[in-house]
């Protein structure tokens, strides 16, 4: 795509935008200050164009962005219904060829959005942003992506999960492909478990409207910790274009299932009550405004899954997240087989190698066993550390990268999103038939006391 794109925000107005989209451009014309950009804005508020310009260069300011506001084209604000064949059609209109239209707005929204465009003419090679999640269950997925396939090609629809598009996630796959000493090893036969874990400290910060319908499951298991699961077991693929990585993420996604297709003894969920998470005291879960008890919304998930192909079978894959918990730790953590043999004469413990990925900051770091220390017979832990740096875009940065180029290396496929989805569903019916108990933590702490503790 060109250099000059217009950038249709639907749901202007809304925390989504001002928190993350506008930052992220911001940042994205400083770093790649060839970019144009037309922006417009459009929603439900009665603002005009001088309010929209007010909250673009706020946002780009509050961001240490100021000066990138410059190099935008446009700034225009249209008062719209995005559901409404007319406006959207009115939103378009003039735009030229290069059109990414992104949906900061409601799933529900966005799809009914999506039914209207269905009778707008779209300029060619429209890309068409959506939040998460997409879709409620695999078969509202499979309608959502029907929708969308009447109105544009799957490679310009960017089903956004940034997470794909966090360096960190991105590191593991030069780690992976391009060290012999790991892409030899990276199967069941060297590796003897997985954990993807998200640990936030972060309570509901005013999200019950969109929190306590989805919960940790779906909020952060279906959607960030599959993809990342996936990058971290995808076949090596032959380029890292965007065929070539979705092929082999979206197979790993199809391989997936839930550890010996029990979601009972596979799954575990909790609700925070009321604690101290540093200095803040937060309530219980269930005292938050706009949160329905009834609902038994989690607000920690674990979830154990197998990839059933050769290179996997066998190797729990444990992804986990929870908001309240008592420190902010996301991790991928690779938890290699013991040797066959110690020689006798080595003493002390030889568990298996463990390699750590941060999902934030930027670091990874390699536990080994290793001697030579006071005793040179006997077997100590030696750790390994790497500080990658911090990603020179921010993951949504990256990500309207991707939309700007209408490159969707790093978007969810449609498939993709089906297929997580298919992993989860059985896992919520037992959640909604109450077949797993939803235990309690107090906030603040690592989650309840009697849950077995991960790697
Ligand atoms: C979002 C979830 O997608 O990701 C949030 O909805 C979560 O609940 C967030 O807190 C975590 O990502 P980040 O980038 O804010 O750490």
């Amino acid at each position: 795509m060109a250099n000059e794109t217009t950038l249709v925000i639907l749901g202007a107005s809304g925390d989504l935008t001002s928190r993350l989209l506008l930052p992220a451009l911001g940042q994205l014309l400083t770093m790649e200050p060839h970019r144009r950009v037309r922006l417009r804005g459009a929603g439900m508020d009665e603002w005009d164009d001088a309010r929209w310009r007010d909250t673009v260069r706020e946002a780009f300011a509050s961001a240490g962005f100021e000066k990138a506001f410059a190099a935008i084209a446009e700034t225009t604000y249209q008062r719209a219904d995005i559901t409404d064949a007319d406006d959207l059609a009115r939103l378009i209109a003039g735009a030229g060829d290069n059109v990414a239209l992104y949906f900061a707005v409601p799933p529900a929204v966005a799809a009914a959005a999506c039914e209207a465009l269905a009778d707008v003419t779209l300029p060619e090679g429209t890309v068409l942003a959506l939040e998460k999640p997409f879709g409620i269950d695999e078969a509202s997925a499979r309608r959502l992506n029907a929708t969308l396939a009447r109105l544009v090609p799957e490679e310009q629809v960017f089903r956004i999960d940034h997470f794909l598009g966090r360096s960190t996630t991105l590191n593991m796959l030069g780690v992976r492909f391009a060290n012999r000493v790991f892409a030899p090893v990276w199967s069941a036969e060297h590796i003897e478990s997985v954990v993807v874990r998200f640990d936030e400290t972060l309570g509901l910060e005013g999200r019950a409207g969109y929190y306590d319908r989805a919960g940790a499951l779906i909020d952060m298991i279906q959607s960030h910790l599959l993809q990342v699961m996936a990058v971290l077991a995808m076949e090596p693929p032959s380029t890292l274009h965007e065929r070539d990585f979705r092929d082999a993420t979206a197979a790993v996604l199809r391989a997936t299932h839930v550890w010996q297709d029990d979601p009972v003894t596979a799954s575990r969920r909790a609700r925070y009550t009321a604690g101290k998470v540093g200095e803040r005291q937060l309530p219980s879960y269930v005292d938050e405004p706009g949160v329905d008890a009834s609902r038994d919304t989690e607000t920690l998930a674990e979830v154990t899954c197998e990839v059933r192909n050769d290179r996997w079978r066998g190797v729990p894959f444990t992804l986990r997240s929870g908001k309240a918990l008592a420190g902010k730790d996301g991790e991928v953590v690779v938890t290699f087989r013991p040797v066959n043999h110690v020689p006798d004469g080595l003493t002390g413990a030889a568990p298996g190698a463990v390699l750590r990925f941060s999902l934030g900051p930027d670091r990874m770091d390699l536990e080994l066993n290793v001697n030579g220390g006071d005793d040179p017979f006997e077997l100590e832990r030696a750790l390994l550390e790497a500080d990658l740096g911090e990603g020179a875009l921010k993951a949504y940065g990256e990500v309207l990268s991707g939309i700007l180029d209408a490159d969707a290396t790093l978007a969810v496929r449609g498939d993709a999103a089906e297929q997580s989805w298919r992993i989860v569903d059985p896992v919520l019916a037992a959640w909604r038939a109450g077949d797993v108990p939803l235990d309690e933590y107090p906030a603040g702490s690592l989650g309840p006391e009697h849950w077995q503790k991960l790697p």
